[in-house]
This record gives C-alpha cells, structure tokens and sequence, in this order.
C-alpha cells in the first residue's frame, strides 16, 4: 500500500549537480519528497508518469533540453521551477506556453537568497553612480569549469541593473559562484561581490520556489518573494 503523506511532491528533471542537492535535501526534509527523477543520464527519457504524480516539477538540466520540459510539464497542467540557465532569449515563448496550458511557472538564475539580497543592493548602488560620470563600472564572475552558459545567467541580471556594464567571466576549477562588480574612480572605488560557498543554498531556494508556485498560475521570479 502506498504511504499518504501531506509532504509536497517534487519531480527532478535532471540530476546532475543540482538535481542531486535538492534530492539529499528532500531527503531529510519533513516538507518534500521527490516522486520522480528524469534525466539521471542524459540519454534517458523524461519521466511524463512520474510527473504526473508530482505536485511541481523542478528543472536544472540545459538550455538545449529545457523549452521541451516546459511544454512536455505544461502538457501534464502541472506548475514548474526553473533553475537552468542560458535559455532566456526565449522568454516569450515559454510565457505563450505557460498561458497556453493556465500553469504556473517560477525562474531564477540564482536561487540563493543571498544573491537576490545582492540584486538589491546592486540595484540601489547603481541609482546612486549613475549621476557620476567619474566612476566606471565593471563585472567579474568565476564558476567552475563545467559550467557550459557564459556569462551566467546571474551576470545577465546584474548587467541588466546597470547600463553599460560587462561581465569578464572565467570558467576554471571549482567556484560554485562568484559576482563581483566594482565602481571605479582615480579617488576611490567599491567593490560589491558575493560568493557562493556550496550549492545548498541554490537547492533550498529552489525548494522555496516550489511551495511558492504550488498554486499560483502565470510566470513568476524568484525576485518577487524578495519585494518589499
Ligand atoms: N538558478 C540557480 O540557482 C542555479 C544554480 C546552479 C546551477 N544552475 C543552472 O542549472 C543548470 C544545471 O546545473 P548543474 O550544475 O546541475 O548541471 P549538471 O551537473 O551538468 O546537471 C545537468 C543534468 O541535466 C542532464 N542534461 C543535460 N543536458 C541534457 C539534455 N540535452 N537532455 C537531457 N538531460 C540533460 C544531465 O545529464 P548528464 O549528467 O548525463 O549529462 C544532468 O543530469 C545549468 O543551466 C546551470 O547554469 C542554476
């Protein structure tokens, strides 16, 4: 017999580093459980009976595979969490989705509350340079070398705080996350950075995320449980 619980059911699309944080944690939580793995491997299907099952499915897999999940969650009238990168040019398209099939959808490229407090603080520092033409701005972000998109989707959200700005971005060793950006003039300069120590707080984020979209329709960001 099936054990009935009042835990919020996950289904995992993907499995690789994120998939498998948020699966140890739903492991020990009293909260979730996850129903359903797709992707263990790159070349298995996407698990559409285990899906079905869930509550909310949560895709960290790749930009080349993450419009198809979309529309295959959407099919089932299931709500869904995006942590993948890359795939933003495509906004439009997956909000003609998510109204097409009356789902609720969360992204974020960073679910790490301490990023989306950093977004904040970037946000107001800019407002306050941007009446001092002595100052120039730049971005630096280092992940570790498996990261394929480039420059982070979180690089993309701070260039989109600060007009005119560019991210050097390295890919090497492995940095869970690093964002800096520097204000610059001859007489001073600061410096705002945050760096990621694990990938726990992405997963917990994540999981926040779920219960947050469980039942709500339309796209949502991460950003938003952060308004204030
Ligand atoms: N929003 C956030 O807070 C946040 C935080 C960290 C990472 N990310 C993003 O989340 C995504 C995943 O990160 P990760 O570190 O977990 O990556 P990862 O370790 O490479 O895991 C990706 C998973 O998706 C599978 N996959 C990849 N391409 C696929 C395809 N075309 N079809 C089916 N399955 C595929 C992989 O299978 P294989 O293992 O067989 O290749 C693996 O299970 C990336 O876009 C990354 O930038 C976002």
């Amino acid at each position: 017999m099936i054990k009935k619980t009042n835990k919020i059911k996950i289904a995992l699309i993907g499995y690789g580093k994120m998939g498998q944080e948020i699966d140890a944690l739903c492991r020990d939580s009293e909260n979730f459980e996850v129903v359903s793995i797709s992707y263990r491997k790159i070349t298995d299907a996407i698990d559409i009976k285990g899906i079905s099952e869930a509550d909310v499915a949560i895709d960290f897999t790749s930009k080349d595979v993450v419009l198809k999940n979309i529309e295959e969650v959407a099919k089932l009238g299931k709500n869904i969490v995006i942590g993948t990168t890359g795939w933003y040019g495509d906004t439009e398209k997956v909000k003609k989705i998510v109204d097409k099939y009356k789902i609720g959808l969360l992204y974020s490229p960073n679910f790490s509350v301490g990023v989306n407090i950093y977004f904040k603080i970037i946000d107001f520092t800019a407002k306050l340079f941007a009446k001092l033409p002595e100052y120039d701005v730049y971005g630096l972000e280092i992940h570790h070398k498996a990261k394929l998109d480039s420059p982070s989707g979180t690089a993309l959200k701070i260039a989109s705080l600060i007009k005119g700005l560019n991210f050097n971005s390295i890919r090497a060793g492995s940095n869970p996350g690093f964002h800096e950006v520097v204000f610059d003039s001859p007489a001073d300069g600061i410096t705002l950075s945050h760096q990621a120590y694990n990938r726990t707080g992405f997963a917990k984020g994540a999981l926040v995320a779920a219960e947050f979209i469980k039942n709500k329709k339309g796209v949502h960001s991460f950003e938003d449980l952060f308004s204030s």
